[in-house]
């Protein structure tokens, strides 16, 4: 057993023996030369990573090509342009080839318990080849836009990866999204068709996933676009009767079996058609499009400052290449790893960490319907044990809301397959790292903080199991290919330790994204005006003595709830749709188990007065116009806001009244000092 070492009051955890032994980067002293070799000459190091992989045809151009100084041009970034490949083929047609058709490429654990299943690589490539041609005899080609709002079910991973083989773009919007949001995701992209499915149960809750998609085609038609065909899979077990109001003929009313019977009133019409009945017309063989290295692969929307979320773009290779290496390395993966992210497919973590990195590697890995407390805060080590996981995957929010339940539904399950634990998503507190270490991981597994973002694609700074010396709370050093900085507000380089600086990047790597979809001015200003030369991450980040990195969290308007990204912007407009509210104004506040949550301010229009029962409207609001993710902590009254004389709100300030904290600063510039006062006394008890 590893126990840490004492450095200055500051606790070290070397790598563990029985891990470094078969890692794959044994030492740091190999990681340091391995990354040098990345950094000086990326392109003999991507480029031997490269030949794992299957080219149609080669790379035309130059390996790679940027620009990251908007003064000198528009900024692109380009890998391997003119070369041609399949991500879809990669990942299953390659894997087969080289004999791993009959192994396990997901096992797949209902929310339920007792519901489970697997598919091998050679069953998913016949699913995904005529899941393709189901796209196809629907006129959908390469370049066009299917939208995706499905469960974790394994027909959500052929979805994605038949949309990779014809060349159309997917974006999944995670089904937790309203229906306000589904559409406005839809419209962005002028999606022509979305996959869906009846239903899911999510611990006690039954979801009704088609009523949102049938509201969201709704709102879209009224603003004028036409989703041309909805896609249903039949998931609900026949024990959940599935009643239609317009019925085609093709729903059938199940008896009732020994679950809970729930009537799913889905509605019919002309553009929906059942999963399983165009899948039994089709062929089980597809050619797939061969792509160009920098034909788009997928957008995934993230919150933006401005309130409208972004599509955020990224392409064949650089993310092929990018994101099975992460994994590869961050990982540690060995061909008899049994390896399981927890984040959802509509995510980035599952998009990268769920379907492609792993399947890339030909890995075995684990989709998960369900939640960690249902039936009991013991079901992830339950699953952990059933299936002998090795690598394990998640976020500080969920380790920290297994924390409370007790170390009982931690200890009762043996979990002596474990190797890695891995976190993402928010910065994680040595609280939560150390409990991760010591009781999940019995001081005997890695833990790798991995920090990244939709944008990077895969993980940017992470330690490597095998070679890197954590330290709680820190995600430590550069994965390769990356060159981070820390400047000041003047864009000058912070060298200087101790001393919080945002964190920039200096020069692409594979990954990255190429473009906000429909928007390259909003990519441009966004990431790379801050400071001309670098990408832009919107965290703040300092380094310590011993040259470890620590993110502390976003330096934006976003707050990261749960590590979900969540836009200030989005909320506040969200609120003032309610009839009673003139003005809003919404700040992060720290949250236990979230990390952070959401704090908001309201100024009432006359004649309305703060209750109880409008907080709890507004809540409510906010969750059905963005999703119930995004419900706010707190409500607050505002008669008024602290503003400048020009009229900016500062959010400084109203981040202090929220904690209750009455050192609020430097408060020379506002309009009017007296509504601090006013907004002290009206802080909510439970704040
Ligand atoms: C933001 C990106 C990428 C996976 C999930 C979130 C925060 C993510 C860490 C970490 C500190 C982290 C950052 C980042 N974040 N991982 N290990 N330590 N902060 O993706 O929704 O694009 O959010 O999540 O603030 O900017 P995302």
């Amino acid at each position: 057993m590893a126990d840490a070492q004492d450095n200055h009051g500051g606790l070290l955890f070397p790598p563990i023996e029985r891990i470094q032994k078969e890692a794959h980067i044994s030492s740091f002293k190999q990681y340091e030369d391995m990354y040098k070799q990345s950094i000086e000459d990326p392109e003999s190091f991507w480029k031997e990573i490269a030949k794992q992989f299957y080219w149609k045809s080669e790379p035309t151009g130059k390996f790679f090509d940027y620009n990251f100084d908007s003064r000198k041009g528009p900024i692109f970034i380009k890998w391997m342009e003119g070369a041609t490949t399949n991500i879809c083929y990669n990942a299953l047609d390659r894997n087969i080839d080289r004999g791993l058709g009959s192994k396990i490429a997901f096992h797949w654990e209902g929310n339920n318990p007792e519901d489970g299943g697997h598919i091998t690589f050679n069953k998913l490539y016949e699913q995904v080849c005529k899941f393709s041609n189901v796209l196809k005899s629907m006129g959908l080609k390469k370049g066009d836009r299917v939208a995706i709002y499905m469960p974790m079910i394994i027909e959500l991973v052929v979805a994605l990866l038949a949309c990779a083989r014809i060349g159309v773009i997917h974006s999944i919007v995670f089904a937790g999204f309203s229906s306000e949001s589904l559409a406005e995701r839809i419209l962005d992209a002028s999606c022509r068709a979305i996959i869906t499915s009846d239903g899911v149960w999510r611990g006690n809750k039954l979801l009704n996933l088609k009523h949102i998609v049938d509201e969201a085609i709704i709102i879209c038609e009224k603003r004028g676009h036409k989703v041309e065909r909805c896609i249903v899979v039949r998931h609900l077990s026949p024990s959940d009767e599935i009643i239609t109001e317009d019925g085609d003929g093709d729903c059938t009313t199940e008896p009732p079996a020994k679950r809970p019977s729930r009537q799913l009133k889905i509605q019919w019409s002309d553009r929906d058609s059942w999963w399983h009945k165009l899948m039994e017309l089709q062929d089980a063989v597809c050619e797939p499009e061969w792509m160009d290295a920098e034909d788009p692969l997928f957008m995934l929307y993230t919150s933006g400052s401005t309130g409208k979320p972004k599509g955020v773009l990224h392409t064949v290779a650089g993310y092929m290449l990018y994101s099975a290496t992460t994994f590869k390395y961050v990982f540690d993966y060995q061909p008899d790893d049994i390896y399981w992210c927890t984040a959802d497919v509509g995510w980035i973590t599952g998009h990268t960490y769920v379907c492609y990195g792993p399947l890339n590697n030909g890995a075995t890995g684990i989709i998960f319907e369900g939640v960690p407390f249902y039936p009991d805060a013991g079901r992830f080590w339950q699953i952990v044990d059933k299936y002998k996981v090795t690598k394990f995957y998640t976020a500080p929010t969920a380790i920290r809301a297994l924390m409370k339940f007790g170390d009982d539904f931690v200890t009762r399950h043996k979990r002596t397959s474990l190797k890695i634990l891995g976190t993402v998503g928010e910065p994680i507190n040595p609280e939560a790292w150390l409990w991760y270490y010591n009781v999940v991981g019995n001081k005997r597994c890695a833990v790798v903080d991995t920090f990244w973002q939709t944008e990077t694609g895969g993980h940017v700074i992470t330690p490597l199991p095998g070679a890197t010396v954590t330290k709680p709370g820190s995600a430590t050093f550069p994965f390769f290919g990356i060159v981070p900085a820390l400047l000041d507000e003047e864009g000058k380089e912070i060298t200087e330790a101790g001393k919080e600086g945002y964190l920039v990047f200096k020069q692409p790597w594979p990954g990255i994204m190429r473009t906000v979809f429909g928007n390259h001015e909003r990519f441009e200003t966004t990431y790379f005006k801050k400071f001309h030369g670098y990408y832009c991450t919107g965290d703040g980040a300092k380094k310590d003595a011993d040259g470890y990195i620590w993110v502390t969290g976003r330096i934006d308007d976003m707050v990261n709830v749960s590590g979900h990204l969540l836009s200030t912007a989005e909320i506040e407009s969200a609120l003032v749709e309610h009839a009673a509210v003139s003005e809003a104004a919404v700040v992060s506040h720290p949250h236990k188990i979230k990390g952070e949550c959401t704090y908001c301010f309201v100024t009432l229009k006359e004649g309305f007065s703060f209750s109880k029962d409008l907080s709890v409207e507004l809540k409510n609001k906010v969750r059905e116009k963005i999703g119930p993710f995004a419900q706010p902590d707190f409500v607050q009254e505002a008669p008024g806001l602290p503003k400048t004389r020009s009229g900016k709100i500062m959010r400084r300030i109203l981040r202090k009244i929220a904690v209750g904290d009455k050192e609020v600063g430097d408060i020379s510039t506002l309009a009017d000092e007296t509504v601090i006062d006013k907004l002290f006394q009206l802080r909510p008890a439970d704040a």
